[in-house]
């Protein structure tokens, strides 16, 4: 059973060791316990996914201790730095670019080159993301499809030995999810509802579009739902599925142990040697984009199991591939 700590000084320093080796936990925010890992440690944030039971690689929020400390990894607009200096720390999400040198793994961002990012409101978190100096990925810390938790109990109760270590403070006073605005297009387009509601953006903001809703192809409002609209990364070059045979122009990325490629002409990246499947989820994004940069013309992949994580990782390959 994963044991429960109080949000003391002592524990701050046990939190900041567990992340920086890789570990998850749970963290208290205003809106909802958040299961954290180091947002720039792939690994860590493949094993988010693998605890959530997620079937799907939707990007995650990262969370900073302040605005200055988002500077490396985003690019804050004017509007982006008004709504931060207005509503930080608070239940608001901003998506936003990412900066060339972002130290963003490619797994919380699923591979888009945009982020969301957000400001807690609560003191232990803030002090633990200032401590470890990086910022944390953190979905809601429950199973994929269940409530999302407000106490620690409700944590220990849906992810028990899922989560290496658990924070307990107040109860989350919002217990609800951050407000989630997209500054990244042409138009400001809210992503989902929250605490803070689409009026109140509306007025700081002018032209607000409500992305929460979209038009079926019948022409009536859908709601949509989560992550359904959601842009997702799509390689430049045309992607080819469960390929064990690679051909002379195509980048190859493989999984597990494979034959007889000594020679080939174009580069080859195994996702994982030992098939390993959240290390294959760590490595997704990031060798995608690596391959994607070469000189080949396809890029082939090797057939990876449909079973745990290897269900969200070809989700998203067949995603990148259409
Ligand atoms: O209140 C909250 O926001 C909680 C607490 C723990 O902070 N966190 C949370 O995080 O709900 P998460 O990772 O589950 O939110 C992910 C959602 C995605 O489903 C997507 O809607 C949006 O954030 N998102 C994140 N990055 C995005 C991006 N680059 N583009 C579009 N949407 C993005
Ligand atoms: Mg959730």
């Amino acid at each position: 059973m994963t044991l429960v700590y109080v949000s003391n000084e002592e524990n701050l320093v046990s939190a900041s060791e567990a992340i920086k080796k890789g570990d998850l936990i749970a963290v208290p925010t205003e809106t909802v316990y958040g299961l954290a890992a180091d947002a720039t440690n792939d690994l860590a944030v493949a094993k988010i996914f693998a605890a959530k039971g997620r079937p799907q690689f939707n990007p995650l929020i990262s969370h900073y201790a302040d605005m200055a400390m988002m500077r490396d990894d985003v690019v804050l607009s004017d509007l982006a730095l008004e709504l931060g200096q207005e509503f930080w720390p608070g239940p608001l999400t901003l998506i936003v670019p990412k900066t060339p040198q972002s130290r963003l793994s490619h797994l919380v961002t699923a591979g888009l080159d945009t982020a969301g990012v957000r400001v807690p409101d609560n003191d232990f978190t803030r002090a633990l993301i200032r401590k470890i100096g990086v910022p944390l990925a953190a979905p809601s810390a429950n199973k994929s499809g269940s409530l999302s938790p407000t106490t620690a109990k409700h944590v220990a109760e849906s992810l028990g030995d899922a989560v290496d270590m658990i924070i307990a403070d107040a109860k989350a006073k919002i217990g609800l999810e951050s407000t989630i605005l997209d500054l990244s297009g042409d138009v400001p387009t809210l992503l989902r509802h929250g605490y803070i509601t689409f009026e109140t953006l509306q007025k700081r903001v002018g032209n607000l579009r409500d992305g929460t809703q979209y038009l079926a192809e019948d022409g009536t409002k859908q709601p949509k739902s989560p992550g359904l609209l959601l842009k997702h990364y799509a390689p430049k070059k045309p992607l080819r599925l469960n390929v064990t045979q690679p051909e002379p122009h195509q980048a190859f990325l493989q999984f597990g142990v494979m034959m007889g490629l000594k020679n080939h002409p174009q580069p080859v990246l195994n996702l994982s040697e030992q098939g390993d499947l959240t290390q294959a989820a760590a490595n997704l994004f990031a060798m995608l984009h690596e391959l994607d940069a070469s000189t080949a013309t396809e890029i082939a992949v090797a057939p990876v199991p449909d079973m745990g994580l290897g269900v969200a990782i070809n989700d998203r390959l067949r995603r990148a591939a259409s």
